[in-house]
């Protein structure tokens, strides 16, 4: 048996060394293979006595249970180590970005128009849309501005050039979002409730101005609305857009050809310290124009004046953006300073929600 105890320890000793599997797949059939060492001794029992055999036969059976369990060992062994390895390469920090974090910002007109849809989807107002390059029949005529009237030169338009004998309905850049009225209640119908902002265009230009600004229409259809809703939407509004629990909403008398009766809506504010307070103090600051629609602008729309009725009101964003965000300065708005957008804009793909609180 001497030589059974030598040839186990050979082996054990080789697979405990064996420094991959390669090497341990070539001990395995050295001993346990078809020629293996151990293999042919198995074959050898054959030739003995039976009284040989029943000493040598379980000898060699456990032997080969031995090294089969060693070489087992030493496979999950081999594969720990290498898993370890790997670890210890690949190792990752997760508390890194991810991704290169985006560079560019949200621009704060951008953020506000996200904002205010919220607000009003929240409301039931869907969001309606009309081309910027208008015909003067939606951006005047059928909001009861004809060609006579005084407001077509207070509104300092943008025409299109054109030949004395093109055929072409005048076009312009539209002056206002309430052009937007008109497409939407001839597409819709009433009852409607929608808001419109984009762009719109007016000769003018200083501190306060820029000949491109932004506003956003709502317009609000049905049987039975008064002054009241609106007066209660636009409160609604303010609270939830500048993130404040009261504000004071002053209604002045004023007239456009579009509504009747007419409101210019200020929002009481203050200005102490040079730093600009929602809802406190003894400013106020004019935000929007307002009013119960026109029954010709509702004709104009093909909307039956006798059934339904309901108001309108238009309001500048960047005004508004600059309320709540404090921004001194209109013209910056529209520079492309990268420095300005970097301070004041937002963080991209980091949507405005009423839940979530619109500005964070
Ligand atoms: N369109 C008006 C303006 O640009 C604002 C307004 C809209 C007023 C709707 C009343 C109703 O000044």
């Amino acid at each position: 048996m001497d030589a059974l105890t030598d040839l186990k320890a050979r082996y054990l000793t080789g697979i405990a060394a064996a420094g991959d599997e390669a090497a341990l797949e070539e001990l395995r059939l050295a001993a346990l293979g078809k020629k293996g060492e151990v293999s042919l001794k198995m074959r050898e029992l054959g030739q003995m006595s039976p009284d040989e055999r029943q000493t040598a036969g379980p000898a060699l059976n456990a032997l080969k249970d031995e090294l089969d369990a060693a070489l087992r060992a030493k496979r999950v062994a081999l594969a720990d180590a290498a898993l370890d390895e790997r670890l210890k390469a690949e190792w990752l920090d997760v508390t890194l970005p991810g991704r290169p974090r985006p560079r560019g910002t949200i621009h704060p007109v951008s953020q506000v128009m996200e904002e205010l849809t919220a607000i009003f989807a929240d409301m039931g107002f869907a969001v309606a849309e009309g081309p910027q390059i208008e015909t003067d029949w939606y951006n005047f005529d059928a909001l009861n501005i004809p060609p006579e009237h005084p407001a077509r030169q207070e509104h300092d338009t943008f025409f299109m050039a054109r030949a004395a004998d093109d055929p072409r309905p005048p076009h312009v850049l539209r002056t206002h979002t309430s052009p937007v009225q008109i497409r939407a209640m001839t597409a819709q119908g009433a009852p409607i409730r929608v808001i419109a902002p984009g762009r719109v265009y007016r000769m003018d230009m200083d501190q306060t101005h820029s000949p491109m600004f932004h506003q956003v229409e709502g317009l609000a259809i049905d049987r039975d609305l008064s002054m009241a809703n609106l007066k209660w939407v636009l409160e609604e509004f303010c609270r939830a857009f500048f993130e404040v629990p009261h504000v004071d909403l002053r209604f002045r008398a004023s007239h456009f050809p579009f509504t009747e009766p007419s409101a210019e809506v200020d929002i009481r504010c203050s200005w102490a310290g040079g730093q600009l307070k929602i809802g406190e103090g003894d400013s106020w600051m004019e935000i929007l124009g307002s009013g119960m629609v026109h029954p010709k602008v509702l004709k104009a729309a093909g909307v039956d004046p006798d059934q339904w009725q309901g108001f309108a009101f238009g309001m500048g964003i960047d005004r508004i953006a600059m309320l709540k965000y404090g921004i001194p300065d209109l013209r910056a708005f529209f520079e492309s300073d990268l420095r300005w957008l970097r301070h004041y804009g937002f963080a991209a793909l980091d949507l405005p929600t009423l839940q979530g609180g619109l500005s964070r």
